[in-house]
This record gives structure tokens, C-alpha cells and sequence, in this order.
């Protein structure tokens, strides 16, 4: 847009993304919000939706004008610390360095091995008859990450059912006023005293990731709170995507059967099945900004101040990104990725251990379980920022 062009209007629109209609299918609602344009206002709560997959990717590039600082229904929570998310450099190049560096190739290659480990044992268990049924979410996602990802962090074994009430609650937060929101965040107070107790430092073992955040305090190179914050932010952000993103991708096989043949004849195709399994099913909908000084966006001007959020989920849907966006086809070609872990400065921080976590358990289970299907009606859970599965029925058969 050119200082002459005078900007189009934004179009406004009744849906309310936030309506329990709408986080019954967040894809149909989202889906009709990117249809009507670019930019749209929802009236119902004054904010911003940005829509489409271009143009989120192109906004997200610019933290500077697509600001985190604030965001659509921000209020101070004890689910989700400040740090990291809400911060902007330098602050953020400092606590997310620090993060990265935890989250990164020094330890991967044990997180791997002691992943590879869980996996295997927990398939072979599961797989005690020649065919059998399970719940992809239960059985399958909760069951390992719920072993796994304490585990490497260092956390204790008592209690930490925890944390499924209190990674819903933090995700329940960016969303208006509701009983559906007070249920989230009271089942998940309950939780908070757990999560407090543990990330102390005397709670997490000697050898885990929380530790080595603490030792980076002790270096200097982040603040004793600061380190605290940040195993907080480890538990928030880590677990109630990974479940979701695990338990959806299960469930999508189980729809797309053929797919799981495709994975026994390649098993390398596992790493481009978690990614389209991502894609497919985000397990987070949307990402808040603000635009400090108002913005262009395809030639819609977004006002100084607005409030946007940053619809990735109704994007991993566009069918100007991709072919055929509603089928499951884990060989498919994605140039420009997908946008599930967000991207830009706050890209996940998390990602390769989300992928390292996921994409051995699929390793595990392709070389394992001949055939896939869906053995019921699989149900979403109802959070206004993830989206996932509570219960996803499959039956497998031992190869
Ligand atoms: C499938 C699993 C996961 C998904 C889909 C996911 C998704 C996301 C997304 C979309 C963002 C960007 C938010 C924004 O820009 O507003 C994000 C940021 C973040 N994630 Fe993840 N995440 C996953 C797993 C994890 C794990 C396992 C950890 C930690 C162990 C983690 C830690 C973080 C942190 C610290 C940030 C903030 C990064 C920053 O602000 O620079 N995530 N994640």
C-alpha cells in the first residue's frame, strides 16, 4: 500500500470465535473468519483477527509492529509467567537463549535415547493380543508424555496428573469472561500449589533440564526468579500441546488409514507425519499481539492499539497455502511449512523436543502395529487456545 492508496475497510463479522459453538469446531468457525477476509473485526469482543496463512507469516516476521507485550484478553495468571512470551529483545534474547539452550542439541541425544526407551516399552505393553483398542489420548499420548517429559525435566512422580489441569487452565486464560472459563481455571488452581511446590529448586533432581536452568542462574547468565519462571513456563507450555498434538495425529491416522501404510512401507516419513499432523490439528489455535502503532496487512490498515490474534489454526486450512488442506496426507509437500509452532521471534522454543518426543513414539509404533483404525467417535476437549483431543478410540493391530 502506497502513502495514496487509501486503505480498505476492515469487514466486521458476528462469529464469535470464542462461542462454545465454536470451540465445538474451531476449524469451521476459524475457516469462515479467513473466508471473509484478510483482516476481520469480531465485533463481539472489539478485537482483530488476522487470518490467513500469508500474511500471519509475513506479521509474525515483524515483532516490532505485531507486538507480544499485550494481547487480546490479557489479564496477570499464575498459569503463564511473562517471561519469554510477552518479552521483546533484549530481554527476550537473553531468557530465550537461555531456554534454547536447555531445549536444544546438548540434549537431545540422551532425551532420545530415554524417549526410544519409554516408547518401545509402553507400545510392546499395550500390544498384548493381536488386535487391540486403545485410546490414542490415554493410552497412548498421556502415557508417555506423562512419563517422559517430568522425567527429563526432573520432576517428581507423585502428583504430576497435575499437570493436564494446569496446562488446560493456562490455555483456557486468553479468552473472555464464561463458566466454561471459570471450570478450566478452577480445576486448574487446584493444580497451582503442586506446580509452585515443584519448580523450587530443592523439588527437581540433580539431572534434569529444570536443574540446568537453575545452574544457569548460579552462572549468572539469568536471575534465580528468572530461572524459576522459566521451568514454570517448561511446565505450561510443554505438556497440554504435546498430548494434543500427539493424541490429534493418532487420531487423524485412524481416519486416514492408508496414511498408515504409507509410514509402514517408508518409516522415515515420520518426521513429515508429525509435521502434517501438526499441521492438520494445531494444538494451539491462535497467537496475541497488539499493533502498537497500527498496521498494514494486504491492504487493510489495522489501527494504533489494536488487539489481534493471530489465527494459525483456520490457516493450517487455507487453501491458498495448501492442496487439498482438509486431507490428512503425511508425504505432503510444504514449502512454507506450517505455522503450528508459531513463527518469527517467538517461534516454540520447545520444538525439537516436541518433535524428538513425538516422532519417537510414531517411530515405535510404525514398527510395531501393521494397521490403524478408528474404533469409535473420537471427541475434541473445549479450550479456547488448544486445540486437541480428550478421547481418540483406535484399534491396532501387532505386526
Ligand atoms: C506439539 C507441541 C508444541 C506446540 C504445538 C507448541 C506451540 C507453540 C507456539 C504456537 C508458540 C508461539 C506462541 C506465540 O508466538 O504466541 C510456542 C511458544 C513457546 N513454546 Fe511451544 N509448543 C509445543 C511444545 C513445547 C514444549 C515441549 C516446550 C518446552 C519444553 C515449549 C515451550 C515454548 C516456549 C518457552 C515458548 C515461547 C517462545 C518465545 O516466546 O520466544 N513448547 N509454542
Amino acid at each position: 500500500m502506497t502513502p495514496e492508496t487509501p486503505a480498505r475497510e476492515i469487514p466486521s463479522t458476528d462469529i464469535d470465535p470464542f462461542s462454545m459453538e465454536s470451540l465445538a469446531d474451531p476449524f469451521a468457525a476459524d475457516g469462515a473468519v479467513r473466508e471473509i477476509a484478510p483482516v476481520v473485526h469480531i465485533a463481539k469482543h472489539d478485537y482483530y483477527a488476522v487470518t490467513r496463512f500469508a500474511d500471519i507469516r509475513k506479521g509474525l516476521r515483524n515483532w516490532r509492529v505485531f507486538s507480544s507485550t499485550d494481547r487480546p484478553f490479557y489479564e496477570d495468571s499464575e498459569f503463564r509467567p511473562r517471561i519469554v512470551l510477552f518479552e521483546e529483545p533484549p530481554a527476550h534474547t537473553r531468557t530465550k537463549s537461555a531456554i534454547m539452550d536447555v531445549l536444544g542439541p546438548k540434549n537431545l541425544g540422551w532425551m532420545g535415547e530415554y524417549f526410544k526407551e519409554q516408547a518401545d516399552t509402553l507400545v510392546d505393553k499395550l500390544l498384548s493380543e493381536e488386535t487391540v483398542t486403545a485410546d490414542g489420548y490415554m493410552d497412548l499420548s498421556i502415557g508417555y508424555v506423562l512419563k517422559v517429559f517430568p522425567d527429563v525435566i526432573g520432576m517428581p512422580e507423585e502428583g504430576r496428573e497435575a499437570l493436564l489441569k494446569f496446562g488446560s487452565a493456562g490455555l483456557n486464560t486468553f479468552g473472555p469472561d464464561s463458566e466454561h472459563r471459570a471450570r478450566k481455571l478452577a480445576a486448574g488452581a487446584e493444580a497451582v500449589a503442586w506446580v509452585e511446590r515443584n519448580i523450587d529448586r530443592d523439588a527437581l533432581s540433580p539431572d534434569g533440564l529444570g536443574a540446568q536452568l537453575y545452574a544457569m542462574a548460579d552462572e549468572g547468565r539469568i536471575s534465580e526468579a528468572e530461572a524459576r519462571d522459566l521451568v514454570k513456563t517448561v511446565f505450561a507450555a510443554g505438556f497440554d500441546t504435546s498430548t494434543s498434538g500427539i493424541a490429534s495425529m493418532l487420531r487423524a491416522f485412524g481416519d486416514f488409514p492408508a496414511e498408515w501404510q504409507k509410514l509402514r512401507d517408508d518409516p522415515d516419513l515420520v518426521t513429515a507425519a508429525w509435521e502434517e499432523a501438526l499441521r492438520f490439528y494445531p494444538p494451539n489455535r491462535f497467537g496475541g499481539r497488539w499493533t502498537p502503532n497500527g498496521a498494514d496487512v494486504d491492504g487493510y490498515r489495522l489501527p494504533a492499539g489494536a488487539k489481534v490474534l493471530m489465527m494459525w489454526l483456520g490457516a493450517a486450512r487455507d487453501p491458498r497455502e495448501y492442496d487439498e488442506p482438509d486431507v490428512f496426507k503425511i508425504d505432503r509437500e510444504m514449502p512454507n511449512g506450517h505455522l503450528s509452532f508459531g513463527f518469527g521471534l517467538h517461534t516454540c522454543a520447545g520444538n525439537l523436543v516436541a518433535r524428538l518426543e513425538a516422532t519417537t513414539l510414531l517411530r515405535s509404533m510404525a514398527t510395531r502395529i501393521s494397521a490403524v483404525e478408528r474404533a469409535g467417535v473420537p471427541r475434541t476437549a473445549i479450550n479456547y487456545q488448544a486445540f486437541g483431543h480428550e478421547y481418540a478410540p483406535l484399534r491396532l493391530r501387532r505386526a
